[in-house]
């Protein structure tokens, strides 16, 4: 006999996007993103207008992944949330709608790691082939730049990570100071494609073994800009692809460098991206590439690697398969290490 499908109903609000997803088994069945625009105007995610946004977002998105999905809330068998990390105030509303939503379907609530969710996004069926275990993932976010080890579904071990500012944050940073609008990382890949990645050179950032450093990198960026605009106002203006696709170069050698350091060194040949950042095209490129020596590479497809519900629908189905359920008191965590994830 067959076992049972399992259908999961998965919530993630830890940032700006409120986002829901159904899942049959390892199979997505709606994965909708509510994106809020209300923060385009401030340069950044303003917290209390993304709380307020999640707020009028959560039930009718949650009502369209239903209906996306074609099945009853009453077939649903487990409620996932993102407990952490993220902005507590946008956390505590998928948080606090998935518990009550449990507790009147009563079927168990399933507690979820933004970023191990953004790992696990890889082992989303979609016909493609999988990373064997354990193999190394890059996970590249807004918050987050780590080399992880993935020993199995449910044990992850940190091998390095940034000392200061994420992948993310510096190409939002970059963007920031060429007056472009938030979020800047999909601006800086965007006019990149049509500069030279060659024309400014900034100089690595120190940081040991498999760890990064992006600050400096930063201010190396600030210092140009600022020096060149002193003598000519129209730098900016005159050079902004040529900086774009320079400083994208930068960042991803640097990545790339780091996580083949960790693969050659733990002789593992199994690489995976993940996060936001995975969306840039030269790092999904150069990533691609090394499949030419030697590497097994593995690239989420587009929407899988910026926030979604789906890759917390897939943490959850396999904390499912292990019973492994949580508790209404269980808090939501604006800082929630990786390396405490039970
Ligand atoms: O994972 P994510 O959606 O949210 C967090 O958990 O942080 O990542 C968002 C980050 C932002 O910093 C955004 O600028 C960056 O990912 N990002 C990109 C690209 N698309 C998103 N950075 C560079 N190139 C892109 N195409
Ligand atoms: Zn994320």
């Amino acid at each position: 006999m067959n076992a049972p499908l399992t259908y999961i109903l998965a919530i993630e609000s830890s940032c700006d996007d409120t986002a829901v997803a159904v899942l049959q088994n390892d199979k997505i069945l709606a994965n909708v993103v509510a994106t809020q625009h209300v923060h385009e105007n401030w340069g950044g995610v303003v917290p209390e207008l993304a709380s307020r946004a999640h707020l009028q977002n959560i039930v009718p998105t949650v009502e369209l992944a239903l209906q996306q999905a074609k099945i009853s809330k009453h077939q649903l068998n487990a409620i996932a949330y993102t407990k952490g990390p993220g902005l507590l105030g946008s956390l505590l509303v998928g948080g606090t709608f998935a518990k009550a939503f449990s507790l009147a379907l009563s079927v168990p609530l399933i507690e979820v790691h933004h970023m191990q969710a953004h790992i696990l996004a890889h082992f989303i069926n979609n016909g493609q082939p999988v990373p064997r275990f354990p193999f190394l993932c890059l996970t590249v976010s807004g918050g987050h730049t780590q080399i992880v080890k993935v020993n199995s579904y449910l044990s992850l071990e940190i091998m390095g990570e940034t000392n200061d500012d994420a992948a993310g944050e510096a190409f939002d940073k970059v963007a920031k100071i060429l007056g472009l609008p938030y979020p800047g990382g999909p601006m800086v890949d965007k006019l990149a494609q049509t500069g030279n990645p060659d024309k400014f050179i900034f100089p690595e950032p120190k940081a040991a073994a498999y760890d990064f450093s992006f600050s400096g990198l930063k201010t190396s960026f600030l210092y140009l800009v600022n020096r060149e605009m002193s003598k000519n106002s129209q730098f900016v203006e005159q050079n902004k692809v040529d900086l774009c696709a320079s400083i994208q170069h930068a960042i991803v050698s640097i990545l790339v460098k780091k996580v083949l350091l960790a693969a050659d060194n733990g002789n593992i040949k199994d690489i995976a991206l993940a996060g936001g950042v995975s969306a840039n095209t030269l790092l999904r490129s150069t990533f691609q590439d090394l499949s030419n020596k030697g590497y097994n590479v593995f690239i989420p497809p587009f929407e899988y690697c910026t926030d979604n519900a789906a890759m917390i629908g897939i943490t959850a189905y396999f904390k499912f398969l292990e019973h492994q359920f949580s508790d209404v008191s269980s808090p939501s965590l604006a800082r929630f290490p990786l390396s405490e994830i039970n």
